[in-house]
């Protein structure tokens, strides 16, 4: 199983657009795929499924609120990812596919998890910091073990942000890929988010140093590449497309 963060800080760069069709591609060419809605505005969730629709089947108990709800009130069983997993049926894609397209919605409560769970870094000495630190950006990377076995891919849409449950996509991928807008100060932004993971990854290494802890293997989440979005390929003066239309 490989994961996969779709991440940039900037908003509207088509970060979910990427997601869900990346996600139904790889579906369709035979893979067993999961997409996990990180973003509170849970528009990855409704690229495949009307609000209303969430709304009555899974908006209480199948979204990524109940499970961090479970970390958060501190109960001894966090509940399992598969016991959240959607499973999506979009004909089209996969008529002559043996792949399966599965989600993880969203809830736009995980505005307020984000706080809480940041709340639980303790730093009262360097120990607790380094332990609190090391559990709170941990959970994705451990429940996502737990189904290792259940998916070739699993892509996460992060919200336009750099906060716990991002840091915890960043831990748990193998990858991650950056939509990005070529205007120039979307570019400027791809080398601060680079750097941005590459520090956090640092200090994660460093805690992990600190602790002795072999629950926490070292991670080195690598930068498959920026995916240029809402480009327009042109030929001259004119868009290509419409050259093509006037041969
Ligand atoms: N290649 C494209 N061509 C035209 N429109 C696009 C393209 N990619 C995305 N869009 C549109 O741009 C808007 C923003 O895209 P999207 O929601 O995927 O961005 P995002 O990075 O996920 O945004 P946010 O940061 O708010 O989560 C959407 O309305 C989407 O339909
Ligand atoms: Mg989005």
């Amino acid at each position: 199983m490989k994961i996969v963060s779709v991440i940039n800080i900037k908003g509207g760069v088509g970060k979910t657009t990427l997601t869900s069709n990346l996600g139904a591609y790889a579906a369709s060419q035979g893979k067993r795929v999961l997409m996990i809605d990180l973003d509170p505005q849970t528009q990855l969730t409704f690229s495949f499924m009307t609000p209303e629709y969430w709304r009555d089947k899974y908006k209480d108990s199948k979204t990524l609120k109940n499970y961090f709800d479970t970390i958060i009130t501190g109960s001894d069983e966090i509940i399992s990812l598969s016991d959240l997993v959607i499973h999506l049926n979009p004909g089209n894609i996969l008529t002559f596919s043996s792949g399966t397209l599965d989600l993880i919605s969203s809830h736009l409560g995980l505005i307020d998890i984000d706080v809480k769970l940041a709340g639980l870094i303790n730093v009262q000495n360097s120990t607790m910091y380094s332990a609190s630190f090391l559990k709170t950006h941990s959970y994705l990377t451990h429940s996502l073990e737990e189904i290792e076995n259940d998916y070739d891919i699993v892509l996460i849409d992060c919200p336009p942000t750099f906060n716990t449950t991002v840091k915890n996509a960043i831990l748990a991928s193998d990858y991650y890929i950056v939509p990005a807008k070529l205007d120039y100060l979307s570019t400027l932004g791809i080398e601060e988010l680079k750097q941005n993971i590459d520090i956090f990854t640092d200090e994660y290494h460093n805690h992990r140093d600190n602790l002795k802890d072999l629950r926490y293997l070292p991670v080195f989440p690598a930068m498959l590449g920026v995916v240029p979005m809402m480009a327009e390929i042109r030929k001259g003066d004119e868009p290509v497309f419409l050259q093509a239309l006037k041969i």
